[in-house]
C-alpha cells in the first residue's frame, strides 16, 4: 500500500479479531515509532510492549474507548486488542516531547494498517494505575497507549455536517465524520 493510500482507509478500530500479531511485525511497528521525527532530536521516548494475556487483561481495565459512543464501542471479550504499546517520555510530558509520542504513535498506526493490523490511539489511561501495575520509574510519563489487532470491524469516514461526533447505526457500522478540506484550507491569507 502507498503512503497515501494507507493514510486514506485508516480508521481507528475498537473491535479486533483474537488473532496473534507476529513477533517479526511488533518489532517493525516499533521500529516506526523510534525513527519518527524528534524535537531537537532528543528522543525521549520508550516503549512497553504488553502481550501477555493477564498484563492486557490488567491494562484493558485503565484505558477508556469511544467516549460518544459509551458503552457501545467498548471491546467485549474475544475482540480486545492482542497487544498494547505504552509510549513512555523519559522526564515530564510537554513541550517537544508531546510530539514526539505523537509523531511514534502516527508512524506505528501507519505500518500497522499497512500490513492489515488496526489499532486505536487511546488518550483516556489511568496513567498513575498504568505507572504502578507495569513498573515504570517515576522519572518517566505515561504518554499515551497504542491498542492493537487485526480488525473485527469496519467504521466507515463521511463528510462531517452538523457534528464531529462519531456514530453507531443500526447494523453496528461506526461512522466517522471528518471536515472537509475545503473548510479548513487557507490559501496565501486566511
Ligand atoms: C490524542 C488522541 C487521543 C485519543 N484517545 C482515545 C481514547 O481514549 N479512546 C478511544 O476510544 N479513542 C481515542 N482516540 C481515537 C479518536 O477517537 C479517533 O481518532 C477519532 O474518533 C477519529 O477517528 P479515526 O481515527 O477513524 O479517523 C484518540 C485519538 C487521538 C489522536
Amino acid at each position: 500500500m502507498d503512503t497515501y493510500k494507507a493514510i486514506c482507509s485508516r480508521r481507528t478500530i475498537r473491535l479486533y479479531q483474537p488473532k496473534e500479531i507476529s513477533s517479526d511485525l511488533m518489532e517493525r511497528i516499533l521500529n516506526a515509532g523510534r525513527l519518527a521525527p524528534s524535537g531537537a532530536n532528543r528522543q525521549p521516548l520508550e516503549f512497553i510492549v504488553v502481550k501477555d494475556e493477564e498484563n492486557r487483561a490488567k491494562l484493558f481495565e485503565q484505558l477508556a474507548w469511544a467516549a460518544y459512543v459509551q458503552p457501545r464501542r467498548n471491546p467485549p471479550e474475544g475482540n480486545r486488542p492482542m497487544a498494547y504499546v505504552i509510549v513512555l517520555i523519559k522526564g515530564r510530558g510537554e513541550g517537544l516531547a508531546v510530539a514526539d509520542g505523537a509523531a511514534a504513535i502516527e508512524n506505528m498506526i501507519l505500518t500497522a494498517w499497512n500490513e492489515g493490523v488496526g489499532s486505536c490511539w487511546i488518550g483516556s489511561v489511568n496513567r498513575d494505575n498504568v505507572k504502578r501495575i507495569f513498573n515504570i520509574p517515576d522519572e518517566y510519563t505515561v504518554y499515551d497507549v497504542l491498542a492493537l489487532g487485526y480488525p473485527a470491524e469496519q467504521p466507515v469516514m463521511e463528510e462531517m455536517k452538523d457534528s464531529h461526533k462519531y456514530w453507531l447505526d443500526e447494523n453496528n457500522v461506526l461512522h466517522v465524520p471528518k471536515r472537509r478540506l475545503s473548510e479548513i484550507v487557507h490559501y496565501e491569507k486566511f
